[in-house]
């Protein structure tokens, strides 16, 4: 899927079905295993295969439910991303309370969150709720860069500042930076469409819906990464 090519109904609708198609099988083989250990309508037909081995096919039950609904979360959020309710809002306002309401999690997961606040910026017109949503999924990915990598003193850096777009005005701009090991080479043109993961488990649906929720506020994203680090950059046209 191109950059500028709105989603196509058929393709992502296909994207989910092929990601829901997975755990309810895996749902579908259990709940038959688990019938068939229970035998019969006669309660001495059930057969004795220990208690554990039904435990066990119970919680892969319950755990492919959960991601069902987990994915079915994640295709909410990228539908409902590009409806955004503008008004003129503070954005280190919204960074700061996104801080330290991130900030508890990333340290117990041992990755320290900084914030760069710049002085004097200009207000803009925002979707608070999505784009509280868009900074989520921006130190999620980040934090899950970090986590089990390696990396020394993992760290997120979240910042604005004003930046200057030609005669037409200003705009501003919100970054979130890890100092992981940066996205796989072959997944940087990829990692933008709908249901591309590398995490096992993953939705795939993050940084589509950043994209979506950005370009819904007439701003743009991209990313710079290395193997030093990744930096997502959203640019917001300011409110006057
Ligand atoms: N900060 C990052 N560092 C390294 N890779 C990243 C980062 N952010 C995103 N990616 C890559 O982009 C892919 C897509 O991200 P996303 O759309 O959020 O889906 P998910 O997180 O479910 O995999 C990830 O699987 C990962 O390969
Ligand atoms: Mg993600």
């Amino acid at each position: 899927m191109s950059d500028d090519t709105p989603h196509d109904i058929a393709v992502l609708a296909g994207g989910l079905a092929h990601e829901i198609r997975n755990p309810l099988s895996t749902i579908g083989l259990n709940l038959e295993l688990l019938a068939e250990s229970l035998g019969g309508t006669e309660p001495d037909e059930a057969d004795d295969r220990p208690t554990a081995r039904r435990k066990r096919m119970l919680r892969t039950v319950q755990r492919e439910c959960g991601h069902l609904s987990e994915i079915l979360d994640a295709f909410l959020a990228f539908a409902r991303a590009g409806e955004p309710d503008l008004k003129e809002a503070d954005l280190n306002r919204l960074v700061r309370e996104f801080a330290e309401f991130f900030r508890p999690a990333a340290a117990a997961a041992g990755v320290r969150l900084t914030l760069l606040p710049a002085a004097d910026l200009p207000p803009v017109r925002l979707d608070v709720r999505l784009m509280r949503q868009a900074l989520l999924n921006l130190a999620l990915n980040a934090q899950q860069a970090l986590v089990g990598e390696g990396t020394p003193l993992p760290h997120i850096e979240v910042a604005t500042r004003p930046i200057l777009v030609g005669p037409a005005g200003g705009a501003v701009e919100l970054s979130v930076a890890d100092n992981g090991p940066g996205v796989p080479a072959d997944a940087l043109a990829t990692m933008w469409d709908p249901f591309f993961s590398t995490k096992p488990g993953g939705s795939g649906l993050g940084l589509p819906t950043v994209r979506k929720i950005v370009e819904a506020h007439g701003g743009r994203v991209h990313c710079e990464s290395g193997p030093s680090g990744t930096t997502f950059r959203i640019a917001l046209p300011t409110a006057r």
